[in-house]
């Protein structure tokens, strides 16, 4: 929230065979294998390796183990998807995962074994141990080697700091997109034969988010703007245990602490888990986060408590170093002590519709990763399969453009118009209403939804939409209004998403319908 817009005309043309924004695992796995005759251009809002992707900490699904087979990975999959699951494209990216594990290994990335073999750990809903994970900091290690092959390549161009504003639309086809150098904060148009949506998932239109800063939807909304159909985006996943401190934003305390034996206690250190499903700890996210949830508001609690300390002090140092030292440094020795945990906002199920070959409604846009729809979640993700959702469907979205025959670049567009617009002496406003919206989801669209709160949200946002588009109108463009304006509208269609189910399903909970239908549909959401 820093941005400084400053009034340039903007003459900047770009040409590329292709464009992607986004540098998480999706967006840098699209690029790698794209061929290398092709132009790329790389675009980052922020530094190029924040994002979700280089949090991960968990590890990466697959079928590794002599004794797991894919239909076991597919059938976990579609049941924690509670209903709404594609078995096709379920099936397709299970049959991709152990591929995916070897491009990563050909990056250089070494996960953690034990004698030669993967050490596989275990998170909710998986019947097997198929997580594969370099100790707890797995989307380090990934982005890294990524982004190391990625500058290995002559054929591709990385945009740092550039943050997306809208598409290049023209009769149903994409053309690229107009992009805004936050360095010169001028808009540039970036012309492309092929366009790529990589920019991740929307968690931060909540107040306590488990993402970093880049989450703010901005893919969606400028799909949803361009005329993509939008699917399911009521299910935001909540994830169970994120760090309660007052200075820890959000940290995550990754599930496969419970995959390893961790236990979910009460303040009294009493267990809660088995009195929600027999699979306790190790139930789905949607089913833990609720119980907590249950659990705090129904006893006043602020948080409840992960216990990994009965394990030996060397072996929790060796498998979660990172989350040994963080919260070593709020005081917390996890050897000695159970962890104080909240649920966050963490991973949006829904997204952009796009098939397995990444491509959505709208000619020559594709969507990848956390911003694509591809059906494999449903209802509710399981854990671990989203960085492989990334890789498996990076890569099919590339083999689909290195197959299709590009054509002559459409020229036309017009520059950007900053003609009409001053700057702003107002920035407050932008700040106030990006806190209102967060506060808004968090209060009246967390976990537990009603109708009345649900629209209330909507009653609220709506009037924050017309704020948000007098604003845009009349002053110059700046980063943090880009995000505020998608913030808004991804909040608005996960509202109205919400409100269109009216039935309770995964990780979409309102209590005036506490019953499942029994006829499961996908909501979408396309702009009149
Ligand atoms: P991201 O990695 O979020 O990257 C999005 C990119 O888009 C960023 O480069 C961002 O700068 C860019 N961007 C966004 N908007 C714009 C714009 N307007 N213009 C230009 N650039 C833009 N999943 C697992 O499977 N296993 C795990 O262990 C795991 N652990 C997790 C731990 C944490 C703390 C978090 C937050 C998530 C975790 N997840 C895990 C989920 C998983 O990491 C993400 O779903 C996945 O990494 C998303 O990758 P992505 O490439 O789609 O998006
Ligand atoms: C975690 O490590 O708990 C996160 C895993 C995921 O989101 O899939």
């Amino acid at each position: 929230m820093s941005e400084q817009a400053i009034h340039k005309t903007p003459e900047i043309h770009h040409q590329f065979d292709v464009l992607i924004i986004g540098t998480g695992s999706a967006g840098l796995i699209s690029a790698l294998q794209l061929s290398e005759d092709m132009s790329v251009a790389l675009i980052s809002k922020d530094r190029v390796l924040e994002g979700s992707s280089y949090y991960a900490q968990g590890g990466i699904s697959a079928v590794l183990d002599i004794d797991d087979n894919f239909d076991s990975h597919v059938q976990d999959t579609l049941i924690t998807a509670s209903g709404l699951g594609n078995e096709e494209a379920t099936k397709f990216m299970v049959e991709g995962a152990p591929d995916a594990i070897k491009s990563l290994e050909n990056s250089g990335v070494e996960f953690t074994k034990n004698n030669n073999t993967y050490h596989l750990t275990t998170e909710g809903g998986h019947s097997s141990r198929r997580v594969a994970h370099v100790a707890d900091r797995t989307g380090k290690s990934i982005q890294t080697n990524l982004l190391d092959s990625v500058k290995t390549k002559n054929n591709i161009k990385i945009f740092e700091g550039f943050i997306a504003v809208d598409l290049l639309i023209k009769d149903s086809r994409c053309y690229g997109a107009y992009i805004l150098n936050k360095n010169s904060n001028c808009v540039e148009s970036f012309i492309a034969q092929k366009t790529i949506i990589a920019t991740g998932g929307a968690a931060k239109t909540y107040l306590y988010t488990s993402n970093p800063d880049t989450s703010t939807g901005d893919g969606i909304a400028m799909a949803y703007r361009a005329g993509c159909n939008i699917v399911n985006m009521e299910f935001t996943q909540f994830h169970p245990t994120c760090l309660y401190h007052p200075h820890a934003k959000s940290f995550l305390i990754s599930e496969a602490l419970r995959g390893e034996g961790g236990k979910l206690i009460l303040p009294n250190g009493d267990a809660f888990m088995h009195k929600y499903d027999d699979r306790a700890e190790l139930a789905p996210r949607d089913i833990v986060a609720r119980a907590i949830d249950s659990e705090m508001k129904s006893n006043g609690f602020d948080c409840v408590y992960l216990d990994i300390s009965f394990e030996e002090k060397d072996w929790i140092k060796q498998h979660f170093p990172s989350i040994y030292k963080k919260c070593k440094s709020f005081g917390i020795d996890i050897a000695d002590n159970p962890i104080p945990v909240v649920p966050a906002a963490h991973y949006t199920c829904g997204g952009i519709q796009s098939n397995l070959d990444g491509q959505t409604n709208i000619e020559d846009l594709y969507a990848v990763g956390e911003a694509a729809h591809t059906g494999v979640h449903g209802a509710n993700r399981m854990a671990s399969n989203s960085l492989l959702e990334c890789i498996v469907f990076a890569k099919s979205c590339a083999k689909h453009i290195n197959q299709s025959t590009l054509y002559t670049q459409q020229q036309g567009f017009n520059d950007w118009d900053e003609s009409k617009v001053a700057p702003s002496k107002e920035k407050v406003v932008v700040s106030h209403l990006w806190d209102e919206i967060r506060r808004i989801m968090w209060n009246f669209v967390g976990i537990v939804r009603s109708n009345k709160r649900l629209n209330y949200a909507k009653y609220r946002l709506d009037q924050i939409q017309i704020e948000v588009n007098e604003y845009y109108k009349l002053y110059l463009i700046s980063s943090d209004l880009i995000e505020l304006r998608n913030l808004v509208k991804t909040a608005q269609i996960i509202v109205n998403s919400a409100i269109a189910r009216t039935e309770s399903r995964g990780l979409h909970y309102n209590e005036d319908y506490p019953n499942q239908s029994n006829t499961p549909k996908n909501t979408i959401i396309q702009k009149q």
